[in-house]
């Protein structure tokens, strides 16, 4: 694998995205991507910290994630096929299913290290927490616009729904709570 940089990284997340079989070689191209986690990791020290959005459109949008250790991110979903990788860190992915109430129940958790990589179907819904002592961070790549995809919240304890906006994420937030 050559260097790895953000503009070949987003120019080739482009490409596949409007190709055929997309969902498939996403993933094949980020299990390739992620052999050499420390390339990336080399690529983005010193970048801000927080989320970064290195490229978003119709097609596809490719984040920079970064979770702070013990920080949960409320259960969502995001209406998109999504593959994910780690490159610094760790984090847990709880899974859960919808129940006929508009609440979920826990269904499963997948936990991911430096170098793996996870797809996630568009009707998934996922919680995640940063499970290392340094934050956690990542390459999300989504097959289409996610700021702009109408997307759910679940809160888990109260067994509801809500839209997904940045007043509810707010009030959903919190410290390990999965
Ligand atoms: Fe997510």
């Amino acid at each position: 694998m050559p260097e790895f940089t953000v503009e070949s990284f987003v120019q080739d997340m482009r490409s596949i995205a409007v190709a055929p079989d997309a969902t498939r070689n996403l993933r094949t191209y980020m299990d390739k991507v992620f052999t050499n986690p420390t390339a990336i990791a080399a690529t983005f020290e010193g970048s801000q910290p927080g989320d970064i959005i290195l490229f978003e459109d119709d097609t596809v949008s490719v984040w920079r994630t970064s979770f702070e250790p013990g920080v949960s991110v409320p259960a969502h979903d995001h209406q998109l096929s999504a593959v994910i990788g780690v490159y610094r860190g760790q984090e847990r992915n709880d899974f859960f299913e919808a129940d006929p109430n508009g609440g979920v129940r826990r269904s499963g958790e997948v936990t991911l290290g430096v170098g793996d990589v996870l797809s996630i179907g568009p009707n998934a819904i996922h919680a995640v927490t940063c499970v290392s002592q340094e934050p956690c961070l990542g390459l999300h790549v989504y097959l289409g616009n996610l700021t702009e995809v109408e997307r759910t919240l679940f809160d888990i304890d109260n067994r509801t729904s809500m839209p997904f906006d940045d007043a509810n994420y707010n009030e959903l937030m919190s410290a390990d709570r999965f």
